[in-house]
């Protein structure tokens, strides 16, 4: 299996994967409004036999605290095709994710909560955010040691997810 950075051409296919793994538009309608937002940090796929099988993106979002906004990427949509799911697609979506934006500082995803534990998100570290989503599922990451330090403050989202 491949995962490489998605190119043009891979947009009906990266649909498809969100599609058939959602069970509906929303989450490949979002993508195209992040795109034209201008707010997509990194988005992969991963091929096998030629066939785009996964996909993730990670798009700009902030913390607002009192001392002003932290950058921060925010994990939406992931999907992995429903017969390859279990496969160990998705993990190699995350990690190659989390490698390659190094120069950031904190992730954040709102998910499972039996998931993403094992790649280094934890509630624990969401805690002094403010978020609309239930505390369970709500989750952060530092790529950077210490980057949610005594961070308090809100979270704001890209414009596209029409959130706040
Ligand atoms: C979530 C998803 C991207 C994971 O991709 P994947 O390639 O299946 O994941 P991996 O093979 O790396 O890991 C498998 C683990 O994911 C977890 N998992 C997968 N689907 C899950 C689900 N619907 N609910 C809870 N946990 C799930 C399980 O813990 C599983 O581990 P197990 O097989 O030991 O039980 C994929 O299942 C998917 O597309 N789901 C539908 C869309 C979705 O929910 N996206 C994420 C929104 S937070």
């Amino acid at each position: 299996m491949m995962i490489r950075a998605e190119i043009a051409v891979d947009e009906a296919s990266i649909r498809k994967v969100n599609e058939a793994a959602f069970g509906g538009r929303d989450e490949a309608d979002l993508m195209e409004r992040l795109r034209a937002e201008g707010a997509v940090l990194l988005s992969l796929v991963a091929v096998e036999d030629g066939e785009i099988r996964g996909h993730i993106l990670f798009s700009r979002m902030w913390i607002d605290t009192e001392a002003g906004a932290l950058e921060a990427a925010a994990l939406a949509p992931m999907a992995v095709l429903p017969e390859y799911q279990r496969s160990g697609i998705g993990g190699k979506l995350i990690r190659e994710g989390l490698r390659l934006l190094q120069d950031e500082r904190i992730v954040i995803v709102v998910g499972h909560a039996n998931y993403y534990p094992r790649f280094g998100f934890s509630t624990a570290l969401a805690s002094g955010l403010e978020s609309p989503f239930p505390r369970e599922g709500f989750m952060a990451l530092e790529l950077q040691p210490g980057a949610l330090e005594g961070v308090r403050g809100k979270v704001r989202y890209a414009e596209a997810f029409g959130i706040g």
